[in-house]
């Protein structure tokens, strides 16, 4: 009833004053959920990192680290903050988020608009040493002279801050940034962070992992040479997937708006591009599924689809700040039901059917 009454107070107002009103909402440290208990069942040990759940917020919520551990206070087992730049930007101009309620769905173009490097990790250190798992999404400022750069700053300004890293070339909304992701390009990035990683952790600091995140607009061939990169450089793992220019079956008036697709109709093609980057790493290289995760069974999903971990960020503007609480406990529910002994059970259950989906 309250969740309701939140939602329709919430979307009569701006999707971008309404994401600002939840943010300050978070900052009050007011429960705005029951506590989540934690579960042995649910527990993930991947990368060297003791996940307490499978279910994480993912990136571009929390541009700013202005509210992690709020956000783990909600029941998810972790946090990722930005996608952060070196330098402050304003993003694109407004308005630059829609919402297309009747698809479940959310267009944004925001163009990574965030505070920079340095208020962000000014956040992270008053945090330092307190419990729960933080990554730090990683970009390129719009305008400069060299993204690659700018990634190799990221790595070395957050790896002693942040639990794992996430380089982020997958965004519509910078142009050009997506390109990253061709062979040659992607080959140098990543031979330039894992290097700036390596000289962090010579320095005394640890070997911070590494994730990269991928679009879903991706072709076979594509998706091989990242895998092969990723291998090669040795990246701890693969997020799967950021938003999609696909506009397949939208009901919304807001669907011809430029910018990324989230939300329910980005499930499928997310899922089936995870399940083939699964099949392409084979069982041991890390992986997150998101992308239309909104209820205990679509994350359950990715997970049979090849997902170590799931995160989720449209599905919450729907159905509010109780649904990771409800996911997670959904997860436990089912273990129990099923007997299983770990989540991780069920791990590549259905890997050949999403990894056959037909997407264009
Ligand atoms: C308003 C908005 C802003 C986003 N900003 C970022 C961002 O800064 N960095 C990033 O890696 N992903 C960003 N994303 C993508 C999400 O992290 C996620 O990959 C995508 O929305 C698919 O998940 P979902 O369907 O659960 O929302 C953003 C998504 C939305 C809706």
């Amino acid at each position: 009833m309250l969740g309701r009454l939140g939602r329709r107070a919430l979307f009569s107002l701006d999707p971008e004053t309404a994401h600002g009103l939840s943010i300050a909402a978070l900052k009050t440290g007011l429960p705005l959920c029951g506590r989540v208990a934690p579960d042995e069942r649910l527990k993930i040990s991947l990368c060297g990192l003791d996940f307490p759940n499978p279910l994480g917020m993912a990136a571009g919520y929390d541009k700013n680290a202005e509210v992690p551990d709020a956000l783990l206070g909600l029941g998810f087992g972790f946090a990722e903050v930005g996608t952060v730049t070196p330098l402050p930007q304003p993003g694109n101009p407004k308005p630059r988020i829609f919402r297309l309620t009747r698809d479940e769905a959310v267009i944004n173009r925001l163009g990574f608009n965030n505070e920079g490097h340095e208020r962000c990790l000014e956040r992270l250190l008053i945090r330092r040493g307190r419990q729960g798992i933080v990554g730090v999404n990683i970009g390129a400022n719009k305008d400069s002279p060299d993204r690659m750069a700018d990634y190799e700053e990221g790595v070395r300004r957050f790896a002693s801050v942040a639990s794992y890293l996430t380089v982020n070339i997958s965004s519509p909304n910078t142009p050009g940034l997506r390109a990253m992701q061709l062979r040659e390009n992607l080959a140098e990035l990543l031979a330039r962070v894992t290097a700036a990683r390596a000289e962090r952790a010579s320095d005394g600091g640890r070997t911070v992992p590494l994730f990269l995140k991928i679009a879903p607009d991706l072709g076979g061939a594509e998706l091989a040479d990242i895998a092969a990169e990723v291998e090669d450089k040795g990246v701890d793992g693969v997020i799967v997937s950021n938003t999609t220019l696909s506009r397949d079956g939208l009901r919304s008036a807001f669907a011809g708006e430029a910018g990324g697709l989230s939300g329910k109709p980005l499930f499928a093609r997310s899922t089936a591009v995870l399940a083939r980057m699964r099949k392409l790493l084979g069982r041991e290289k890390a992986i997150i599924g998101v992308g239309g995760v909104r209820s205990t069974e679509t994350a359950l999903e990715k997970i049979r689809a090849g997902a170590d971990l799931v995160q989720l960020y449209t599905g919450m503007i729907y159905c509010g700040p109780t649904l990771p609480g409800r996911i997670v406990t959904g997860m436990t529910r089912f273990a129990e039901a099923e007997g299983l002994s770990s989540i991780r059970d069920i791990r590549d259950a259905r890997l050949a059917y999403w990894a056959g989906q037909h997407i264009d």
